[in-house]
């Protein structure tokens, strides 16, 4: 499974991505809002940092100023895909920027029905929300299984990106199911490292090596 950081603070892709945990980003409206940053200049370094797709969004909501936006975005770098919403309008732009020959991320997907339009309109990226679903108590992770077994019924070959991950969980059972990506946060993807027993195992290692009063140089 891929990993995408979900964000558009540069201080942590760089971080992640010096670890070979980066094989993407994604970013969307309230991300940029978050870093402070102008969108086509952050964009722009983070296409630069990253060998993989980076994840832009337009923020019309009509298909021929989809278009607009996300040919503007296109054109930041060659590794930009343009994030389109998940609405009829989007399908549009989707099925028009795949024909040109662009990236397309479709998001805010909250159905297998949504994913399987989004597939017939030549997405690259399928970007369905778990923590979203999860917290109006509907099981997310469901929605990923779902996709899966309708895109490998027919073979579609739409990638799909588990997006709205909110714990290192979630991550696993992404990979469990065959997410081909999944965007999380990069504290989430920091959080996979941890384990109760690592800790407590490294304790009692330092510990007995105090014992011994040796030293490693
Ligand atoms: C995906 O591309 C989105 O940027 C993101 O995963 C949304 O996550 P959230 O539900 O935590 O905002």
């Amino acid at each position: 499974m891929k990993f995408f950081a979900d964000t558009a603070e540069i201080d942590e892709i760089a971080e992640l991505n010096a670890l070979g945990m980066v094989d993407g980003v994604t970013t969307n409206p309230s991300l940029i809002m978050k870093s402070g940053r102008d969108i086509i200049e952050v964009t722009r370094e983070i296409a630069a940092m990253i060998d993989g797709p980076v994840s832009a969004e337009v923020v019309a909501t009509d298909a021929d100023t989809m278009l607009t936006e996300g040919r503007k975005l296109a054109a930041i770098a060659p590794n930009i895909a343009i994030k389109v919403p998940l609405t009829w309008d989007g399908l549009k732009a989707c099925k028009r920027l795949t024909g040109e020959g662009h990236m397309v991320n479709v998001t805010l997907c909250f159905s297998a029905n949504q994913a399987l339009l989004a597939a017939k309109a030549g997405a690259t990226f399928i970007s369905p929300f778990i923590g979203r679903l999860d917290d109006i108590n509907i099981d997310g992770m469901e929605l990923i299984a779902d996709i899966r077994t309708i895109y490998d019924n027919y073979g579609l070959e739409t990638q799909i990106l588990a997006a709205s991950i909110r714990s290192a969980n979630h991550m696993k059972e992404a990979a469990l199911i065959g997410a081909d990506v999944a965007t999380a946060p990069p504290s989430v993807i920091r959080k996979m490292a941890d384990h109760v027993l690592t800790d407590k195992g490294l304790e009692g290692f330092l510990k007995d090596w105090e014992k011994t009063g040796q030293t490693i140089s």
